[in-house]
């Protein structure tokens, strides 16, 4: 992770294709696109390589999330679980739709916990939301079977985890809705843009009109498209899809140089007695575009932060406790309700609670997880090195708060 580290020729012809026809935009001018369509190829692409019955381009995994839920009807008074550990995209897209989040602890698997997602189940709950983070995935039986139960929607955030799978099947395909994100950090990348799967063809019109203001796409005279409901413009460009399609042709070099990359650094650190690793609930499905691991202690792991940055070896890794952007804790504008537009009232009074919601068991796992972003271009020694630092660092503090030095009060009482 993530793709533009692989940009090459290949990205450059297909949106030379798109500039030689002039045509940026994904619908109509049939005559003059001379039969360029790459949005609508790399749909086709995606649904043949992850087995799915649809898929519908975004203008980004943000806009991918607020289209599922608009198209699997999820609105006004629908609670919607979702992990205390994702990007804050999941909760803006439930709020836009006028849903409302509700946040509920992690494991180890560092995805949503079954157990807390029991326990949050009301009589409101229309939809779970698991996001498969860094990479890998929730642990799906057991939330497939709570959907079951309760009749509940499934929309699988893969907006992280493109090219990972459970049980063989690709992520973002298995509920009744998934999403992927391009964005630039991401596997597959294309700046911007993003892809709602789905194997019901109503929910799949549903995206495919709601994308473009509502347009049925019945016909071939754009003026003259009916709209069955109201839509917005969620559309990609076809600047974008061309840079997308020929990235995406590369996902399965890019996963195979992640695993080869994952594999070596997570032999190394797990020479390192005290360390454990993530669970993976289906350890052939990680796509390896992170190795997250725990050290034993909050303060341990603080330490190692503390160490790689004074050794300028932090770069690529991740410790999401503090991360604003991830982790509930930083959350303070969603707790406070910080919108522009006013929230309707069932909103207000859920965010209201968030603020003193008991987050401690998700804050033990993540106050001692760090994730290393896997990359794709590094030499064998940029590898061997980066093992290296990482071990020292680590050794370096297990060891010293392992057996502490006494201290020069002890020293004299002794
Ligand atoms: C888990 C998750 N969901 C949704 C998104 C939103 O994707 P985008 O940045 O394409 O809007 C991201 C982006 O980082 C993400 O990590």
């Amino acid at each position: 992770m993530p793709g533009f580290e692989f940009f090459g020729e290949e990205e450059r012809k297909e949106v030379n294709d798109v500039l030689n026809t002039g045509i940026l935009m994904r619908y109509g001018f049939d005559a003059a696109r001379k039969d360029i369509w790459k949005s609508r190829e790399l749909e086709q692409a995606i649904c043949a390589k992850f087995q799915c019955g649809f898929a519908q381009l975004t203008s980004s995994g943000t806009s991918a999330l607020t289209t599922a839920l608009a198209a699997l009807g999820i609105g006004a008074g629908d609670e919607v679980i979702m992990p205390s550990f994702t990007f804050v995209a999941s909760f803006e897209a439930v709020l836009s739709v006028g849903a409302i989040p509700v946040i509920v602890d992690v494991d180890d698997s560092l995805t949503m916990d079954p157990v807390a997602v029991k326990k949050a189940l009301t009589p409101a709950t229309r939809c779970i939301m698991p996001v498969h983070m860094c990479g890998s995935m929730a642990d799906l039986d057991k939330i497939i079977e709570i959907c079951r139960d309760r009749k509940l929607l499934l929309l699988e955030d893969a907006c992280q985890s493109i090219g990972a799978s459970y049980k063989g099947k690709a992520l973002g395909t298995i509920g009744d809705a998934g999403t992927l994100s391009f964005d630039f950090v991401k596997t597959v990348t294309c700046a911007e843009g993003g892809a709602v799967l789905t194997n019901n063809k109503t929910t799949y019109l549903s995206c495919d009109g709601f994308t473009d203001h509502g347009h049925d796409h019945i016909g071939n005279d754009r003026g003259a498209e009916l709209h069955p409901f109201i839509g917005y413009n969620f559309r990609i460009s076809e600047l974008h899809a061309a840079v997308g399609l020929a990235q995406f042709r590369k996902l399965d070099q890019f996963l195979s140089i992640q695993k080869k990359n994952h594999q070596y650094l997570q032999s190394e650190l797990a020479k390192i007695p005290g360390l454990t690793f993530r669970t993976i609930p289906d350890p052939g499905g990680d796509s390896h575009t992170f190795l997250s691991w725990f050290l034993p202690s909050r303060e341990q792991t603080e330490a190692v932060v503390a160490e790689l940055k004074a050794q300028q070896a932090f770069a690529g890794n991740f410790y999401w406790f503090e991360h604003n952007w991830h982790y509930i804790r930083k959350w303070d504008h969603l707790k406070s309700e910080k919108t522009l537009n006013r929230l309707n009232t069932a909103q207000t009074a859920a965010l209201k609670k968030l603020s003193t919601q008991d987050f401690s068991r998700s804050d033990e796992i993540m106050g001692c997880c760090i994730s290393t972003a896997i990359g794709l271009s590094w030499t064998d020694a940029q590898l061997h090195d980066k093992a290296a630092r990482l071990t020292t660092a680590i050794k370096k503090v297990l060891s010293k708060q392992a057996y502490p030095t006494p201290s020069k009060e002890l020293d004299t009482v002794i």
